[in-house]
């Protein structure tokens, strides 16, 4: 699910690298915001081509390491800020004529491989599963939320088909022992008695408890819709998704506004000035045969990108209505 992963060596590879710049065009020169920061793949690429200044956003403040490399090999074009996405509104960057968004969701190759953000189920220690400014840990998750709780982050989260079971040994366990990473593992294998081959049993769990910690469905509707806000007329929004929800929202994005709405057949079309986006390409780029050889873990990003077609910097969506059922769990983490 990561986008930046290794195959043997722990070694950087951006996701799509080469289909992301074919589609922004840094060759044309032009500002350009990186909402995902990470290792700074996609950031220093786009600075290596000459007249460009890149605005890189990240949650993590171990990332700003890496940003400071490159703001001193770049200094008069970079600008970092250890920011969530849904926050691009606060950088007040409307007048800064911006040619391109990009997001690349997920977690980095460092991240999965921190003992202590504890997102890999080969992690030992405490639940945490924060990737940087939360509110709350994983940790707070399995002790404080009820079993009905925990089955629906399960299921909806994680597309897990045994989220009820799993959640009930969870409350058992927790009111004699205190749960880790190491016990939830354990917890859910034994649960499991029907191996998968393909996934480690606790993939769907990690997953959603990773999504529920960092409101990764809130943060990714905001992070769209101030995106768009912000774009030039003929700029380009891309986002790399590496699971079906995300890119259930990243579909229906770019789609909903994409396209012409008319209530009834009898009522006239809607303007087809007021139409958003330019969605040229329906299905998404996925990574080539050579590139899933070179970094197995990048089979599941799925490339989507829109133009943005009018200069209208306000508009309406009904994304938040859409994924309401979703909304309204992560929102479970308020009272964390
Ligand atoms: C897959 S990595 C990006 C890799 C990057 N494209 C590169 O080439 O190095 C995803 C990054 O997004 C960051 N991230 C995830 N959710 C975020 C959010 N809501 N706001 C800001 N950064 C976020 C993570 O901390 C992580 O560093």
């Amino acid at each position: 699910m990561e986008a930046t992963m290794v195959s043997d060596a722990p070694k950087h590879y951006p996701v799509l690298l080469n289909e992301i710049i074919s589609i922004i065009t840094p060759q044309r020169g032009g500002t350009f915001i990186d909402c995902t920061f990470g290792q700074g793949g996609y950031s220093e690429k786009i600075l290596s081509f000459k007249n460009t200044s890149v605005i890189g956003l990240d949650r993590d403040i171990e990332t700003k390491k890496i940003a400071q490399r490159l703001l001193s090999k770049f200094e008069q074009r970079f600008i970092f800020k250890n920011k969530r996405f849904s926050q691009l509104n606060d950088l007040k960057l409307k007048s800064k004529n911006i040619r391109g968004i990009i997001f690349d969701l997920g977690f980095s190759y460092t991240q999965i491989k921190s003992s202590e953000k504890g997102l890999s189920f080969n992690s030992n220690g405490e639940l945490n599963m924060r990737l940087g400014l939360n509110t709350f840990s994983a940790k707070d998750v399995i002790n404080k939320l009820s079993r009905k709780e925990l089955e629906l982050i399960f299921k909806f989260f994680g597309d897990e088909k045994e989220a009820k079971g799993i959640s009930i040994k969870i409350d058992k366990e927790r009111k004699k022992n205190k749960i880790d990473t190491q016990i939830l593992v354990k917890l859910i294998e034994d649960f499991k008695v029907k191996k998968n081959f393909k996934i480690h049993s606790a993939t769907k769990v990690f997953q959603a408890l990773r999504i529920f910690v960092n409101k990764e469905v809130t943060e990714l509707i905001n992070g769209l819709i101030s995106a768009t806000k912000i774009l030039d007329k003929g700029g380009v929004l891309a986002v790399v998704t590496f699971n079906s929800l995300e890119d259930r929202i990243v579909k229906y994005f770019f789609k909903s506004l994409s396209e012409k709405k008319s209530v009834s057949r009898y009522l006239p079309s809607v303007d087809n000035e007021k139409i958003l986006f330019n969605l040229l390409e329906k299905k998404p780029i996925i990574p080539s045969e050579k590139e899933i050889k070179l970094n197995p873990p990048s089979r599941s990003a799925k490339l989507r990108y829109v133009i943005k077609k009018n200069d209208f910097h306000e508009f309406k969506t009904d994304i938040f209505k859409k994924f309401q059922h979703l909304i309204k769990i992560e929102n479970l983490g308020n009272r964390l």
